[in-house]
């Protein structure tokens, strides 16, 4: 069978990592998770006291930064995480998982220099197909001829909690609204932004897990592969 590209966008906790990585699991494909190139490089810009907004200093330092995602330790695994992320060959796997990176990031995000030099390194890693790369312009910008494009989205409640319960195991103290505020700023900021914004792309399919767990949304994002898969298969002896 042909190896598919497929492509996961959607808002900030809607399971896209969650999701994702259960796929590839699935398919034997590889797991990338571009949100964390663009919070690794968060991570280095408030390091180095670089405002997430100036434009010439995060253009040079995207530049000079070396980010690279490898398949999670078991150690790595029980935390949660999806993949390990080395920033400058060091692992900070842990360290961009918190607000203040996330909100950094999404403004960084904003820039195009940035993104150009982010999205080469995704276009890079996720070349050669079987691999499930999920983040906000995956489908519309680093991979627009993936095979299956997902957009996955939640309501906006139910993506709080599920980040507010995150924080909460890894014994955070934020209340569930400082949390909503957090995402709904968040979301308002990568769908509105001028350089490639959060949208679903024309070809996507949209798949609503609001009432649905991590382990059926990924057995409907399967099913859908395997039929891909296999329509691309007649197609290849016709
Ligand atoms: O990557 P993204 O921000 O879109 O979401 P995630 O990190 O995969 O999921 C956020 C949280 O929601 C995780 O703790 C998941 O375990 C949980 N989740 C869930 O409970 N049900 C789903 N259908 C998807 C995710
Ligand atoms: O896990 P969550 O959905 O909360 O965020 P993420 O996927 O780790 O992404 C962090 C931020 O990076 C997002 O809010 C976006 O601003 C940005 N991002 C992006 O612009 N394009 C991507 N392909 C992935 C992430």
């Amino acid at each position: 069978m042909p190896k598919l590209t497929i492509a996961i966008d959607g808002p900030a906790g809607s399971g896209k990592s969650s999701v994702a990585r259960h796929v590839a699991a699935l398919l034997g494909y590889l797991y990338l998770d571009s949100g964390a190139m663009y919070r690794a490089l968060a991570l280095k810009a408030l390091r180095h006291g670089i405002s997430p907004d100036d434009e010439n200093k995060l253009g040079s330092l995207a530049k000079e930064t070396h980010i690279e995602l490898r398949a999670p330790t078991p150690e790595h695994e029980q935390v949660g995480a999806k993949n390990c992320v080395f920033l400058d060959g060091v692992d900070v796997t842990k360290e961009i998982r918190t607000p203040e990176v996330a909100q950094a990031a999404s403004r960084l995000a904003t820039i195009a220099r940035v993104r150009e030099l982010l999205v080469a390194e995704q276009q890079r890693a996720g070349a050669g197909g079987g691999v499930v790369m999920e983040g906000r312009d995956i489908g519309t910008v680093v991979f627009p001829d993936a095979e299956l494009k997902i957009f996955l989205d939640a309501s906006p409640e139910e993506r709080a909690e599920r980040r507010w319960k995150e924080h909460q195991e890894k014994g955070e103290r934020l209340t569930l609204p400082e949390v909503f505020d957090e995402v709904i700023e968040r979301d308002k900021r990568d769908r509105e932004r001028k350089v490639s914004p959060l949208v679903r792309a024309a070809d996507a399919v949209l798949v609503d897990n609001t009432a649905m767990g991590i382990e059926e949304t990924a057995r409907l994002i399967v099913m859908l592969a395997k039929e891909r898969e296999r329509e691309l298969a007649k197609a290849g002896r016709a």
